[in-house]
């Protein structure tokens, strides 16, 4: 691939998700030529695209969007928005992407019907038809396999100008590579926007790759891995951990012949990533394997570390082995589809990270450009890339002391006493990053309490969870179940429940010495 200036910009999509519009505004912000293939094709025929049709057939416009596909990619730095189904025709694709990204820009089909309705300038003969709505779908479901091929940009609910904004920070953000030094297996991470289609290339994979993903995921992304073999879906949800699903993962992959020199790839949140990582530690006494982490949460914190874990119906996470990844390879644009309250629920360990260990962490979560539109926190992905990527390093140094989780590596567990607890008790209805955010305030408190840190602690954390839209206090949970989860936790060392604890803003401490007093004190002054 040359470099960014020479590279074209070749944007895709549906009619209505605003090609022209966009690829007008990223020509004018990187000062560079623009050109609309379909304008091209009707300025140098002088007829407009429905006389082509009429008058020549489609095939011959086939054939002058060929023509002019093979022209432009001849030429270097233009931003190019191309027809509608231009780069449905494989050939083109081939064309265009010689010495050009491209990008697919979509919207839902309620979205594109509303902008199309607005635009009185232009007639779609497409949709031309009683119920133009389910046309646009079904429009939609036989492009989709094409569309998916490419980098996808998500318009719905944004002004162009956010769009461009978007855009520009993927094609300008370079991945960001970290090394870790594990004894058992060196390996990269790797964070960066649109860099899901590489998989293959990037981890240096010659065998059969099998993707383990779940529905929603799989729905968005599953065709944006590039050249992968297999698909392998799990249902949504966390209670899917269970040997029940790996069972039936060992049988899928059994079927499709999957022998030890395939890689298995965990594309998805934390719960695809503890189920494939188990399967990748297990079958065939184990196979290599990759994390592609689509939540904040697996990517600033659990794709690496090497813990994977299934539950069994007695407990949760009671059975697990370390395995350690050969690459993690985190795309940030798959986080424009995570859920809103996802995101946030991830900005507890990112929180966590900078309090543990990187006071400019939290600075950089203080200081971000979020935005708050209708309770979605969100900022630009060239500063979530950037806050992944620090978030990470924090992990990665943890980690690196102390390989074999014996010592250090305790401290990430700042806030997950409470937070398992809160978890157990609530009967799973608080998502982890919400228990972890409840549970970092609890042992700011607890440490107040004990004169291990100073008394203005608590507000500094608490207002930035709040910032990021996390909450603070515990809802309404009894005191003694709680207690008495923390009782029975793995954290417990004999009769001693051992609880990080802050004692700075960059730093915590590992205490062993706590009285159930105190930590009743805390819970009750926390439980609203
Ligand atoms: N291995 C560990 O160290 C560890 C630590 C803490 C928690 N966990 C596990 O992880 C779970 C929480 O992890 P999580 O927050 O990653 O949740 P998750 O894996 O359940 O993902 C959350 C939801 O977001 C969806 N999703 C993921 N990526 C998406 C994307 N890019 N676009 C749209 N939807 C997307 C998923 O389908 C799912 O519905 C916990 O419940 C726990 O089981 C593991
Ligand atoms: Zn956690």
């Amino acid at each position: 691939m040359q470099n960014k200036d020479g590279e074209n910009i070749v944007l895709t999509g549906f009619m209505g998700t605003g090609k022209t519009t966009v690829g007008k505004l990223l020509a004018e912000q990187l000062n560079r030529e623009f050109i609309d293939t379909d304008e091209l094709i009707q300025e140098r025929e002088g007829l407009t695209i429905p006389e082509i049709f009429s008058k020549h057939g489609e095939a011959a416009f086939r054939q002058m969007e060929a023509d002019v596909a093979e022209e432009l990619s001849q030429r270097q730095g233009l931003v190019i928005s191309t027809g509608g189904r231009l780069m449905m025709d494989p050939v083109n694709v081939r064309t265009l992407t010689r010495d050009g990204r491209v990008f697919c820009l979509i919207a839902t089909p309620q979205e594109i019907l509303s902008r199309i309705e607005k635009d009185t300038d232009h007639k779609r003969p497409l949709l031309e038809v009683p119920n133009p709505g389910e046309q646009i779908v079904e429009l939609l479901k036989d492009r989709q396999k094409g569309y998916h091929r490419f980098q996808k940009i998500i318009t719905t609910d944004k002004q162009p100008e956010d769009v461009t904004g978007d855009l520009l920070d993927i094609f300008q953000a370079d991945p960001k590579r970290f090394s870790i030094d594990h004894p058992a297996q060196p390996y990269e991470y790797v964070v960066g926007s649109g860099i899901l289609p590489f998989i293959r290339q990037l981890a240096g994979v010659t065998g059969s790759i099998a993707v383990i993903t779940d529905t929603s995921v799989k729905e968005l992304y599953a065709q944006s891995c590039g050249d992968v073999d297999h698909v392998i879906t799990i249902p949504v949800g966390n209670q899917q951990k269970t040997l029940a699903t790996v069972q039936d993962i060992y049988n899928e992959l059994i079927q499709i012949g999957f022998d030890r020199e395939g890689t298995i790839v965990a594309l998805g949140g934390s719960v695809v990533g503890d189920i494939a990582g188990f399967v990748a530690a297990t079958y065939m006494r184990g196979v290599d394997f990759i994390q592609c982490p689509t939540s904040l949460l697996a990517m600033a914190d659990t794709s690496i570390g090497g813990k994977t874990s299934i539950d069994l119906p007695i407990g949760k996470n009671l059975i697990g082995a370390f395995k350690q990844p050969s690459m993690v390879i985190a795309d940030v644009a798959t986080l424009q589809t995570l859920p809103p309250e996802e995101f946030t629920s991830g900005m507890a360990e990112v929180i966590k990270h900078g309090l543990i260990a990187d006071s400019d962490l939290l600075d950089q979560v203080k200081n971000g450009h979020w935005h708050h539109e209708a309770g979605t926190l969100y900022t630009s992905l060239f500063e979530v890339q950037a806050l992944v990527a620090q978030s990470i390093q924090v992990k990665i140094a943890i980690v690196q002391e102390d390989p074999f989780d014996s010592g250090r590596r305790f401290s990430l567990n700042l806030g997950h006493t409470f937070a398992h607890a809160i978890e157990q008790v609530s009967e799973y209805s608080i998502r982890h990053g919400e228990a972890v955010a409840m549970g970092i305030v609890a042992a700011t408190n607890l440490s107040i309490r004990l004169g291990r840190c100073s008394s203005d602690l608590q507000e500094t954390v608490e207002s930035i969870l709040k910032m990021v839209g996390l909450p603070t206090r515990i809802p309404g949970l009894s005191t003694e179940l709680l207690l008495k989860a923390m009782e029975n936790d793995k954290k417990r060392i004999g009769d001693i429940i051992r609880f990080v604890i802050p004692s700075s803003v960059g730093h915590a401490l590992i205490v062993d010495d706590i009285s159930k007093d105190a930590t009743r004190a805390t819970l009750l002054e926390l439980t609203s």
